[in-house]
């Protein structure tokens, strides 16, 4: 049987941080629309001059554009044994879009306090080759600015500035509480502490799906 994951939560949560964790550990993909709307702006498609603006402020793309995204990428072969979705669904739509497509095993729900979330984004690094994520004070590099794997140069996320910050959380608050709510209902809603490490964290997703 597959293993199809969501993972929920706020910006910050460290849901990409231990997407990776667990892909690795359970053999299936990862997929992060964050990742491929800025893999999308890096490249200059026409998404990314689509989305570069909204991201950047810490809006959410519209759904039509993101549920159309997933849906391609769902055509992948790579999805037959599973898959976690790492900021997707974000809105009630789109929990529901991805609904008539694929039948989740659970939705993963990331819980941590606002202040942590704050101290993790504003702290964050991001190579700019590879796209490995740091942290100046919980995983740094072993260079100043420059990336352990590769050598390409850190920088910092134009949404993880102040004010972009305060949108994202903002933005996040005003679409979280339907979603959660529709996931709960249907049982598949499960809650982790992400304030312990995200090898703890991988643990309790270990766990929770037995
Ligand atoms: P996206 O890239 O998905 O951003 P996000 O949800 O805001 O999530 P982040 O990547 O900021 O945080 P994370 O929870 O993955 O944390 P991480 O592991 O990196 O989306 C970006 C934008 O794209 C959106 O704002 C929107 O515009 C658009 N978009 C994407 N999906 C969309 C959708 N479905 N609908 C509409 N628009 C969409 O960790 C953060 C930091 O903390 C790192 O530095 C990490 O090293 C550190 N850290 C992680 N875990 C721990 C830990 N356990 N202890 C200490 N430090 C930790």
């Amino acid at each position: 049987m597959s293993t199809n994951l969501v993972f929920l939560g706020p910006p910050g949560a460290g849901k990409g941080t231990v997407a990776a964790l667990a892909a690795q550990k359970l053999k299936i993909p990862h997929i992060s629309t964050g990742d491929i709307f800025r893999a999308n702006v890096k490249n200059k498609t026409e998404l990314g001059r689509q989305v570069e603006s909204i991201m950047a402020k810490g809006e959410y793309v519209p759904d039509e554009v993101t549920n159309a995204l997933v849906k391609e990428r769902f055509k992948e072969p790579d999805i037959a044994h599973g898959y976690i979705l790492d900021g997707f669904p974000r809105t009630l739509a789109q929990a529901k879009a991805l609904e008539a497509f694929s039948v989740l095993t659970a939705a993963v729900n990331f819980q941590i306090n606002e202040n942590e979330v704050i101290r993790r984004l504003s702290g964050r690094r991001i190579c700019s080759a590879c796209g490995a994520g740091y942290h100046m004070e919980n995983m740094r590099p072993k260079t100043e600015g420059v990336c352990d794997k590769c050598g390409g140069s850190l920088y910092l996320r134009e949404d993880d500035k102040p004010e972009a910050i305060k949108t994202r959380l903002k933005v996040y608050h005003e679409s979280a509480a339907p979603l959660l709510n529709y996931y709960a209902e249907k049982n598949l809603l499960k809650n982790i502490n992400a304030e312990s490490s995200p090898e703890e964290a991988l643990q309790q997703i270990l766990d929770l799906l037995g």
